[in-house]
């Protein structure tokens, strides 16, 4: 008798084992035997066109906490895929803990000219983004920076945020993406409260519905010059998220309306110090929200994910980048960490097609 409990007591507990296991592999993402330059299968349809880009978000520290490694494997990805990436985007919080001083700021050298190389790696632009970290110094700033240096001043420097928020296709080949950049720290109302931001800063840019306004009139004017493949929208603070901070209601009430109404489903952010892929929320017809959250630049929190979160795909608690190859058809995502491996890999099907 006592034997036969003590097998059924042994039976439950392999059959435990083997179900967190499953469910642990298939949350977390999965080891692929991939190497880092693993190319994308193109389709009949995507008539040999492909965009590489990477994502970080969270990312100053003057190439300390990772973001260095990072940097470095960025640049092996996008030289084993291409010749180079076309592009870069930065989701935010470009410079711990208190953004930038000034356009004289050391720390444009050292948290980004430095390390970000070979320049040529990164594509022609690296696209950024506010967090609410750079809230937290003079965050106009970055925009006289990258204004000032993108005019052929001094060097050739990619950083690029022509304004605090903004809009632009980029093409590639005849693939036309549509990138919106938003400025979310503004949307957080508990942020009008906090001692630590640079409240002249903020509340420079407080009025939301302006944001919105000059967002729709520049997505407009491209839509009619341009035949969009692909819309990527970007703002650091996540609409979900299984971290920390959770979802954002802020976002979801003032920005996620935005996105869906111009046919926005692919959202990338930051903030949370982590890499997930949510989706299968905040359904219109058919079409649900992507979300990306790349906020693995430098420093990663671990054990902050909450891995019942409904919409959780994939989530890595890494120091690591987002990786992708886009075509008409999709965007194939790998999340590839500070080693070069890769951790995750996933498709999101253009929502637009
Ligand atoms: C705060 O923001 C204002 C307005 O952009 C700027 O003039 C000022 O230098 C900033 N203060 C700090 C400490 O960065």
């Amino acid at each position: 008798m006592s034997q036969q409990v003590d097998r059924f007591f042994l039976l439950v507990v392999l059959l435990v084992v083997v179900v967190l296991n499953f469910i642990r592999s298939g949350v977390e993402g999965f080891h692929l035997k991939v190497g880092v330059g693993n190319k994308k299968v193109l389709s009949a349809s995507d008539d040999g066109n492909v965009a590489y880009f990477t994502v970080i978000g969270d990312y100053g520290r003057n190439g300390g906490d990772n973001q260095l490694e990072v940097a470095q494997q960025m640049a092996k990805w996008c030289t084993s895929v291409a010749p180079s990436c076309d592009f870069s985007l930065g989701v935010g919080d470009n410079f711990y803990p208190n953004g930038v001083s000034g356009i004289h700021d050391s720390q444009f050298q050292s948290s980004f000219e430095d390390v970000y190389r070979p320049r040529h790696a990164f594509g022609n632009q690296f696209y950024n983004a506010l967090g609410n970290h750079e809230y937290y110094g003079y965050a106009h700033a970055e925009v006289e920076y990258s204004l000032r240096y993108n005019n052929g001043e001094k060097h050739s420097s990619k950083f690029y945020l022509p304004n605090e928020y903004y809009a632009r296709v980029i093409s590639v080949g005849n693939l036309n993406i549509l990138l919106a950049v938003f400025d979310t720290s503004p949307m957080i109302e508990s942020y009008y409260a906090s001692s630590k931001v640079n409240m002249t800063a903020l509340v420079l840019q407080k009025d939301i519905n302006r944001q919105l306004a000059f967002m729709q009139q520049t997505i407009d004017s491209i839509s009619r010059e341009n035949q969009i493949s692909f819309k990527i929208a970007v703002g650091h603070h996540p609409i979900k998220s299984a971290g920390k901070h959770g979802d954002n209601i802020d976002i979801t009430k003032k920005l996620e309306p935005f996105l869906q109404k111009n046919g926005f489903y692919v959202y990338l952010s930051g903030h949370d110090h982590n890499l997930q892929y949510l989706n299968g929320f905040d359904c219109n017809g058919n079409n649900c929200m992507h979300q990306i959250v790349s906020g693995g630049g430098s420093k990663v929190h671990k054990g902050e994910i909450d891995p019942t979160h409904p919409g959780l795909k994939y989530y890595l608690e890494e120091s690591a980048f987002t990786a992708v190859q886009l075509t008409k058809s999709s965007m194939s995502v790998s999340f590839i960490n500070h080693k070069g491996h890769v951790k995750a890999q996933f498709d999101i099907k253009n929502p637009q097609q």
